[in-house]
């Protein structure tokens, strides 16, 4: 591999993560649509790393097979003895002269900022650790204590189950990150002693170690306190969540969108608004939005919509209820409500898409519309072409799926059926309730040649009386 900066990462997720009741390993639980482990990963390699090791254990195989990375180094730690042993199951994966940066696997929103600083700190020779101090006790419970003298230097860290009572009364706590020297940890790891409260051998404990060398200690708090929250069960996973949605609803609001409720929204992906200068991009109550989303200046989304991987167009309206995936639609498009575009869809200008119209892997032409109940399906369709009501693409034949192609200025009356593949010829009419099975030609109509016939002496059947009446 490529020396870029020496900087090597491990990453701890062995643990089983016991509290969360799950048969899936604690790291792969999504936190904003993607699992906690990619997100922390994710964040290790915008510092752009030599290498990045993952400890895994519990669920293992498991943790392997959703993480695509090749790049990756994998050190089993079997069976889970503490932090500061599965540090050490890194330890031949680091190059001796490199700066070594410990992270969490179920703390998923650290920012690549503060591990720079943390980074930064490691190379000037510090064994540099990140603090935070919370200001009520009970957020503070379960986690290790910051321990510092008179002259406020520290001198160790304290795990919840061993503090003293006193000690359970600090307010500052570790939030598990560090960085130092990689031969630092080397020398550390293997003198850790097991004898606490839980049988483990704690990382933590090389804080008091380093101090007893005379070590420079730099301790660093991060910008926010979710960035270092970390995930024991399903609550606390809930609760992030929110707390980490409000925070991308606020930057939509910083850049110019506008939410009707910033609690309502949830974006599982990425959701970019406007141009960069403006938006004015309108999003109305309980709208998820999964994978890469784009809006254009001045969209309008109704509320209760999924949006999955698409580009919409300026001004372009999204009305209640609808689901769009993997489209893009251009501007001054109205689309819904209760619309379903499906992948591989491309809808030009101007389009119109009304209720309980599904289209999938179409192309739909500038001006075109298909308002009320239809199935458009494996089709093109130019510019100007009305689709009346309840018109079906019959694109299946029980075995292969066929295109139906429809040219511009067409006028498809209301229930026709399209027997794929078939070809609509430019400015043709299609006669209402017309089942097309060939080609019809343009600028004519087609039409299917049905009777009508009225039977005067038929009468209506009556309700028949029970046997009790
Ligand atoms: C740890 C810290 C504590 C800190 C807290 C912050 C220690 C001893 N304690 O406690 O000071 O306040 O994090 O969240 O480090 N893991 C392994 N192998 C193991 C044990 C754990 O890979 O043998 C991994 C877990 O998967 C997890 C991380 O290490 O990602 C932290 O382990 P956990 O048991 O949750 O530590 P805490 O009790 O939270
Ligand atoms: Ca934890």
């Amino acid at each position: 591999m490529v020396m870029k900066n020496n900087l090597n990462i491990v990453v701890l997720a062995a643990g089983q993560g016991k509290r969360m009741k799950s048969a899936l390993p604690k790291v792969l639980h999504p936190i904003a649509g993607s699992p906690m482990l990619h997100r922390v990963l994710d964040t290790a390699r915008a510092l752009q790393p030599s290498a990045i090791c993952v400890v895994y254990g519990h669920g293992g195989e498991q943790v392997r097979a959703h993480t695509t990375d090749e790049t990756l180094l994998w050190a089993k730690q079997e069976p889970q003895l503490g932090t500061g042993h599965a540090v050490q199951q890194a330890l031949p994966h680091l190059s001796a002269d490199g700066v070594a940066l410990v992270l969490y696997g179920d703390v998923p929103l650290i920012s690549a900022n503060t591990l720079a600083a943390l980074v930064a700190a490691a190379r000037a020779d510090k064994l540099a650790w990140l603090t935070m101090t919370v200001a009520n006790v009970d957020a503070a419970g379960g986690l290790g204590r910051i321990l510092r003298d008179q002259k406020n230097h520290v001198q160790a860290i304290v795990e919840h189950k061993d503090a003293t009572e006193a000690q359970r009364q600090i307010k500052e706590i570790n939030t598990g990150f560090l960085a130092c020297p990689s031969t630092w940890l080397a020398g550390w790891l293997p003198k850790l002693k097991n004898t606490n409260a839980q049988g483990e051998y704690y990382l933590t404990d090389i804080l008091a170690m380093a101090v007893a060398e005379g070590r420079v200690v730099e301790t660093l708090s991060p910008a926010a306190e979710w960035e270092v929250t970390g995930i024991n069960s399903k609550d606390q996973l809930a609760l992030l969540e929110r707390t980490y949605q409000l925070e991308i609803a606020k930057r939509l609001m910083t850049d110019g969108t506008s939410l009707a409720d910033p609690a309502r929204i949830d974006v599982r992906g990425t959701l970019t608004c406007g141009n960069g200068t403006i938006s004015d991009v309108a999003i109305d109550v309980n709208c998820i939005f999964e994978g890469k989303v784009h809006l254009a200046p001045n969209v309008k989304i109704g509320a209760n919509c999924v949006l999955k991987d698409c580009n919409i167009g300026e001004n372009t309206e999204i009305l209640p209820f609808s689901s769009i995936d993997g489209a893009i639609i251009g501007k001054g498009a109205r689309i819904g409500p209760y619309a379903r575009i499906r992948p591989s869809s491309t809808l030009a200008d101007n389009t119109h898409i009304g209720n309980f119209v599904e289209v999938k892997a179409s192309d739909i032409g500038v001006g075109s519309k298909a308002n009320h109940l239809s199935y458009i399906g494996d089709t093109t369709i130019g510019a100007n072409v009305n689709v009346g009501a309840g018109t079906i693409t019959c694109n299946y034949d029980g075995a292969n799926k066929h295109r139906t192609i429809i040219e511009d200025n067409v006028h498809i009356g209301s229930v026709v059926q399209l027997v794929a593949p078939v070809t609509i010829g430019k400015g043709a009419t299609i006669g209402a309730g017309t089942t097309v099975w060939k080609d019809a030609p343009g600028e004519a109509l087609t039409l299917n040649r049905k009777e009508q016939t009225t039977l005067t002496n038929w009468q209506r059947p009556t309700k028949l009386k029970s046997k009790q009446e």
